[in-house]
């Protein structure tokens, strides 16, 4: 079966931040979670790099708006790698085949008699690239996101009849699983009930677009473009017939991962535009929280916005999934702070899930040979069994209702559990005696199992931690034996050898100022 899952497409008027750190690390976690899962996965991310935004933005660089959103795509496409990130699909809305589906697109909408010619006056966000509601009720005229002075805008534009759509909308969100979490799902059908109304899409004033056919000076509203990069990523090498090749290669999306500032966009004027073209709704539309620092909003005029390039230097990848990952409930806001990451990163990682690994590998070194122990099977009820499988179930249970953060703690839960296990039955003491051997052993080797099923169940939250951790444990997962199989209790081969550990994840040290 085909997944398809997608990043909101980044504006590039500037390098990625973490908020976009953060969704495109959340998605690269469910893609791996998905393939392991045995499914046909196509991540789509990518750039929007049209409109009026991203035009000044290289107006004011001095530069042609195409020179620089190559260079910034360059960045984003660049900074995915660093950060093993693994898209199947990057795509550019400036790219040819894009275009292509655009205009096929457009044409279809048209022969809906959806697009009519119309006024737009209103007050516009240049940050947001979107009309505001009710400016009329502010006294600063000011965006409440961006906090930069609206626009006044009146000129002749083409219209799309969203009002057309108000009932099949009302039905769409209001189905069980379309929009999530739950709270955001009131935002939005708070708004439709005030009615819908139709909007521009297109534009005068802004040449950085896909011109419209047949409009000599009109280009198409960055939103009615930018969308459908999720669709012309699917048919990225496609010269024609683009829109078809992409609602055969595997539209419609099973999850658009988006913020929450953005969600109006994506479950409201998305799928009526979709529908308009005889095409099918994305599955399910996920409104995240916003990420700020120490408390704080995060942005350049309060000098608190942190580099994600920094982070990725002097911390690596791994820690920064855990902390992102773990930590914040997705879905709601969550709160960046140094103190914290460094904490969590070394209780979590270094304390609970690398000592346990270091200590019990190197016991069992020592005490069989270099060996893993034989499994004695002794022990009539097995504890640590037991916390395994509930781990387990848990896990996926969590996972498939992207609650990645519990799924998470569950990893967590299971290898405390371990350590636990093995301070109560300090196998360090029983070895002193030869009549103990075979109960040694038994532990060992549920121990040094529960480490096994830890490393699985870390592959696509930390892959490369998890990679260590099966290294460490002599090299036993196979990927050609399907991922989930290979989550049962006792797969471990007695008697298998033990690499000489090394320490998989090292301690952070805490500095004030990142
Ligand atoms: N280009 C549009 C999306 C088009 S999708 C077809 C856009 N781009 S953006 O670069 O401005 O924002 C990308 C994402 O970053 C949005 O989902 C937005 O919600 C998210 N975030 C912006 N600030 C954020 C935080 N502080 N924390 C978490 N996410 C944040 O909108």
């Amino acid at each position: 079966m085909t997944f398809v899952i997608t990043t909101p497409l980044y504006y590039v008027n500037d390098k990625p931040h973490l908020g976009s750190v953060y969704t495109t690390i959340i998605c690269d976690s469910i893609a791996r979670y998905k393939r392991l899962a045995g499914e046909d996965v196509i991540f789509i991310t990518g750039v929007d790099e049209h409109g009026l935004k991203i035009q000044r933005t290289a107006n004011e660089k001095g530069i042609e708006p195409k020179s620089h959103c190559d260079e910034i795509s360059e960045v984003f496409n660049n900074n995915w790698k660093n950060w093993n990130i693994s898209f199947d699909k990057f795509i550019r809305t400036s790219s040819k085949n894009h275009e292509f589906v655009v205009n096929e697109f457009y044409e279809r909408v048209k022969a809906s008699d959806d697009i009519y010619m119309g006024v737009q006056k209103g007050w516009y966000c240049v940050g947001c690239e979107e009309f505001k509601d009710n400016p009329e009720n502010s006294s600063t005229y000011k965006c409440p996101i961006h906090q930069k002075n609206l626009e006044w805008k009146n000129e002749e534009n083409l219209f799309f009849r969203l009002s057309k759509y108000q009932k099949e909308i009302e039905k769409i969100i209001n189905e069980p699983s379309f929009i999530e979490p739950i709270e955001r799902k009131n935002e939005i059908i708070n708004f439709v009930s005030r009615g819908l109304k139709d909007f521009s899409i297109s534009r005068t004033n802004v040449s950085w677009g896909i011109p419209v056919p047949g409009y000599d000076n009109h280009t198409f509203y960055v939103w009615f473009d930018a969308l459908l990069g999720y669709v012309s990523a699917i048919s990225a090498d496609a010269t024609e017939h683009s829109l078809e090749k992409s609602i055969n290669g595997g539209w419609p999306a099973d999850v658009h991962f988006i913020g929450k500032d953005i969600l109006r966009f994506h479950a409201v004027y998305w799928p009526a535009m979709l529908i308009s073209a005889n095409m099918k709704v994305p599955k399910k539309v996920f409104g995240h929280g916003f990420l700020t620092r120490e408390g704080q909003k995060m942005g350049k005029s309060l000098g608190n916005v942190l580099d994600p390039d920094l982070l990725l230097t002097k911390y690596g990848n791994d820690p920064v999934r855990w902390y992102l990952i773990k930590d914040i409930s997705l879905g709601n806001d969550g709160d960046f702070q140094d103190k914290r990451f460094v904490d969590i990163i070394n209780n979590d990682l270094a304390n609970t899930i690398g000592n346990l690994l270091n200590r019990t590998s190197s016991m069992s070194r020592k005490w069989f040979d270099n060996k893993v122990p034989n499994n004695e099977k002794i022990l009539s009820e097995n504890k640590l069994e037991n916390s395994a499988k509930i781990a387990v179930e848990n896990y996926i249970y969590n996972f498939d209702n992207y609650k990645l953060d519990l799924a998470a703690n569950e990893v967590l839960s299971l290898a405390i559990n371990t350590n636990l296990y093995l301070n109560d039955n300090q196998p360090w003491l029983l070895i002193k005696d030869k009549d103990n051997l075979p109960l040694v052993k038994q532990i060992i080797y549920n121990v040094l199992e529960s480490t096994r099923i830890i490393g699985l169940l870390l592959i696509p939250l930390l892959p490369e931690l998890s990679t260590k951790i099966n290294e460490q444990l002599g090299s036993i997962y196979r990927e050609e034996i399907p991922w989930k199989q290979q989550l049962s209790w006792g797969l471990l081969v007695s008697n298998s050898s033990l690499p000489k550990p090394t320490p998989i994840i090292n301690k952070l040290e805490y500095e004030q100022h990142l």
